[in-house]
């Protein structure tokens, strides 16, 4: 896939089989896991090897490939109805990015009418669907960088970058097309617990490509905004529905709120792969509910007395209308409305 800034590739496809930096392990280490089983993709899904929502809709584009090519070994006449349990399986790894059913979707409209073998239209259509989304990163980088001001202080939340899509990222997209720019003078990213995507991929991937980036408590972003040290708040997107609400990682809400009280601009980016027009506001996204042991435990070990439950959601819903923009490939909406997303989205 042609990155032109040549940022990380969390997925690709080589020789046959696909390929995934196990995102668990990083920062201390970088490695990479190759699968060739449609059932191996879904529980790499659902374990976090690779996360983000436009990365883990191509992850499954790839692996329709991988389960249309075991099925049609199996029977070329009947390999569609093979392959309908894998193309479950993999829908319900996570449920709340629509990118992953989006792109399942996209790869059965291509095998609708396909009678011969199904692999290389299919892996053309996986790598189409891959190019599309750093493409659209690009796009909207620039333009979600173009509406903020010069010497701009951004929060950023979880990783919205390079290893959660196909390469340059949607809100560190707009980062890294601002920092190109000049425009940026500071970068802080929370830590985004449990699962640390901040300190651990945001951080790392931003100073993979020199961008100085400085880390903080999630709990700690409410001073940082009392003492006036934050411009614009830019976050990316599991799903957005049709009146502009948008479920993120769980912390985002709280985010928007503390933005608003502080008279400061949220911005959330996202390709409008990740707009779900079929749902008409954030009450209907289902919020994935991770397991007690995430907020229990550090790195295997107990942090809380034997006997303490935990509330793990996954993802918040922010409402449209703590949402000053949404940026997308197609461009931008200001004060998102259903009236708004429905001319974006045409
Ligand atoms: O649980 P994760 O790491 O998959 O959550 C990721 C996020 O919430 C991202 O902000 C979102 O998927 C947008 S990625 C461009």
């Amino acid at each position: 896939m042609i990155d032109k800034y040549n940022t990380l590739q969390p997925v690709y496809w080589q020789n046959g089989q696909l390929h995934l930096l196990d995102q668990r392990k990083l920062p201390q280490q970088q490695t990479v896991i190759k699968l060739e089983k449609a059932d191996e993709v879904a529980e790499a899904i659902k374990e976090m090897v690779v996360r983000g929502a436009p990365a883990i809709g191509i992850t499954a584009a790839y692996a329709v490939v991988l389960a249309a090519k075991a099925a049609y070994t199996i029977s070329p006449n009947h390999w569609q109805t093979i392959i309908e349990s894998d193309l479950l399986q993999l829908a319900e790894a996570r449920p709340t990015a629509v990118n992953l059913v989006w792109a399942l979707e996209r790869m059965k409209a291509a095998f609708a009418n396909i009678t011969s073998n199904p692999v290389p239209v299919l892996l053309k259509e996986a790598k189409r669907i891959h190019q599309e989304d750093i493409d659209a990163n690009h796009r909207l980088g620039d333009w979600g960088a173009a509406l903020l001001p010069s010497n701009c202080r951004i929060l950023t939340h979880c990783n919205a970058g390079a290893l959660a899509t196909g390469g340059y990222g949607t809100a560190l997209g707009v980062i890294r097309s601002a920092y190109t720019a000049g425009k940026v003078r500071q970068v802080y990213a929370d830590e985004t617990r449990p699962w640390l995507q901040g300190a651990r991929l945001t951080a790392w991937e931003l100073l993979q490509d020199n961008i100085p980036v400085t880390l903080l408590a999630d709990s700690a972003a409410a001073a940082l905004m009392q003492q006036k040290r934050v411009d614009w708040v830019i976050v990316g997107a599991d799903r957005i529905t049709a009146n502009g609400d948008i479920a993120n990682k769980i912390g985002t809400y709280s985010l928007a709120v503390l933005a608003r009280q502080h008279g400061i601009k949220f911005m959330v980016a996202a390709p409008t792969s990740t707009i779900d027009m079929n749902l008409t506001s954030g009450e209907q996204i289902v919020i994935e509910q991770r397991a007690s042991d995430e907020i229990l435990t550090i790195g295997g070990q107990s942090i809380a007395p034997s006997g303490a439950k935990a509330w793990n959601p996954s993802f918040d819903v922010t409402p449209a209308a703590l949402v000053n923009v949404i940026v997308t490939e197609k461009g931008v909406v200001e004060q998102p409305t259903t009236e708004s997303l429905v001319a974006l989205m045409g």
